[in-house]
């Protein structure tokens, strides 16, 4: 059975004390939830307030990006030990503003869910089309490049070391946006991911794997999209800025 996994991607948003009260403003309301997974990804810089405002409860930390590497001159970076440093248990891999703004591409994906595994983090890769690759009918043959690239050479090491690993598919048209894909519209490239992972590792692995939606999800609409068989989870972006939309949004789904 896969445990439904609610996830906040504060993106460039909170300052420390912002990302202090909403953790802690987190904590209050769904701190002691246990039947969902629920993850928050603050800033690089805001993860220590962070660990420490929720210690002591449920939820967990992630980041939001990692650099390859345990150390090095990249200027800028933060590297996975510097993550686990933190007690941190997750990563976003190749968010599409990632994809769109710093030059991401399948490949790097790949490396950085390499370093993910390498240092004990677990990666949630985000797959997603943009508007124009939907309306011309490419959906599928992208979303299906993106996974292929993107976990290349993996399936060892996930097979035999049981490594976990979270998919979020992300519309790109949907992020940001108040467009929501329906959940019909969500179900169909749920259940595709989840082919494509059953060819990628195995049908076993591939059933045990949380896909979560991302795109404009709100406390309005998570039920139904929670509720279709293939949709594990959400990644949340607006909606987990607020301490009340996002833990409507994880109350939603128990
Ligand atoms: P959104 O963002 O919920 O604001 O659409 C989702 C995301 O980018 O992960």
């Amino acid at each position: 059975m896969r445990k439904t996994i609610i996830a906040g991607n504060w993106k460039m948003f909170t300052t420390k004390s912002e990302a202090e009260s909403l953790a802690k403003g987190l904590a209050a309301e769904v701190g002691s939830v246990t039947e969902v997974e629920i993850v928050v990804c603050p800033p690089a810089i805001n993860i220590e307030t962070v660990i420490s405002a929720v210690a002591g409860t449920s939820l967990k930390v992630g980041a939001q990006n990692l650099y390859l590497g345990k150390e090095g001159a990249f200027t800028g970076e933060t590297s996975a030990p510097m993550i686990v440093s933190h007690n941190c248990n997750y990563v976003i891999i190749g968010h599409s503003e990632r994809r769109q703004h710093f030059g991401e591409t399948d490949s790097s994906v790949n490396q950085k869910v390499k370093t993910a595994f390498e240092y004990g983090l677990i990666p949630i890769v985000c797959v997603g089309e943009t508007l124009e690759e939907r309306e011309s009918d490419r959906t599928f043959e992208l979303i299906a490049t993106q996974l292929k690239a993107g976990l290349a050479d993996l399936s060892g090491e996930v097979l035999t070391q049981n490594k976990p690993i979270v998919i979020a598919y992300e519309p790109v048209w949907a992020i940001g946006t108040g467009k929501v894909a329906s959940p019909a519209q969500a179900q169909d490239v749920h259940a595709f991911i989840r082919g494509q992972l059953a060819s990628i590792f195995s049908e076993a692995k591939a059933a045990s794997i949380q896909i979560q939606y991302g795109g404009s999800v709100k406390p309005e609409n998570s039920k139904e999209l929670m509720g279709q068989p293939d949709i594990d989870g959400a990644l949340v972006g607006g909606a987990s800025l607020k301490a009340d939309s996002f833990s409507a949004i994880i109350k939603a789904c128990i």
